[in-house]
């Protein structure tokens, strides 16, 4: 099965390093970050997961959990922590899936097989209270990725559902940002009383809201 922007994710139960996950329950009223890497005991996801050990607090902060993968087993994933915590200087403090049979990785498609047959590539799914998919984006397994960029979306995607608006290219949060073309002026003026600069019609600029 193909999983699309604004599919709902699809729910599963798998043994994970804090135990089984039932993937709904765990993301219960959060947003929720599924991501999965190649293998344990390889460099560039060991830089990746010390990282998102790093970010947990502005994951928090935004009411995301986030939530690992890959086809290792349990006992490699707790023999490989310790290497994390170690080289990587930050605490491992979110789970891991042991997704041994792989029901989850073919569930959401993290292999792909002119890749790898055998290794998860590195996928991201972002996960709305709701359980829409919000975002999706693939890695190959040689480039680690950019976890700020993934906080930078979902700030864009937690913005445009509370305040209609959308954010320009290479936006970060406190920069401005465009009154979504669906809104007319006179709703415009309502939602967003700080006004705004038209440079066209359809590109309406101002402040972020919630700043
Ligand atoms: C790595 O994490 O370093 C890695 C994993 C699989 C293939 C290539 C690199």
């Amino acid at each position: 099965m193909t999983i699309r922007l604004g599919d709902v994710a699809p729910n599963f139960t798998q043994e994970s390093t804090e135990g089984p996950i039932n993937f709904y329950e765990f993301i219960g009223d959060s947003w929720a970050v599924l991501f999965s890497h190649p293998k344990d005991f390889t460099p560039v996801c060991t830089t990746e997961l010390g990282y998102v050990g790093k970010l947990k607090p502005e994951f928090v902060k935004r009411n995301v959990k986030v939530l690992g993968l890959s086809v290792d087993p349990l006992s490699d994933h707790t023999k490989w922590v310790g290497d994390i915590e170690e080289t990587q200087g930050h605490q491992f403090n979110f789970p891991l899936l042991a997704d041994a049979d792989r029901s989850v990785s073919n569930l959401y498609d993290m292999i792909h097989p002119n890749a790898s047959d055998t290794l998860t590539v590195r996928s991201v799914f972002v996960i709305d209270p709701n359980k829409k998919v919000r975002l999706i984006i693939t890695y190959p397994a040689s480039t680690g990725r950019n976890f700020d960029e993934i906080l930078r979306v979902i700030d864009s995607l937690q913005l445009t559902d509370g305040y209609k608006v959308a954010t320009p290219v290479n936006w970060k949060d406190g920069e401005d940002v465009i009154i979504v073309p669906a809104l007319s002026d006179e709703e415009a003026k309502e939602r967003f009383p700080k006004g705004w600069v038209a440079h066209k019609p359809y590109l309406r600029v101002t402040p972020q809201p919630n700043k």
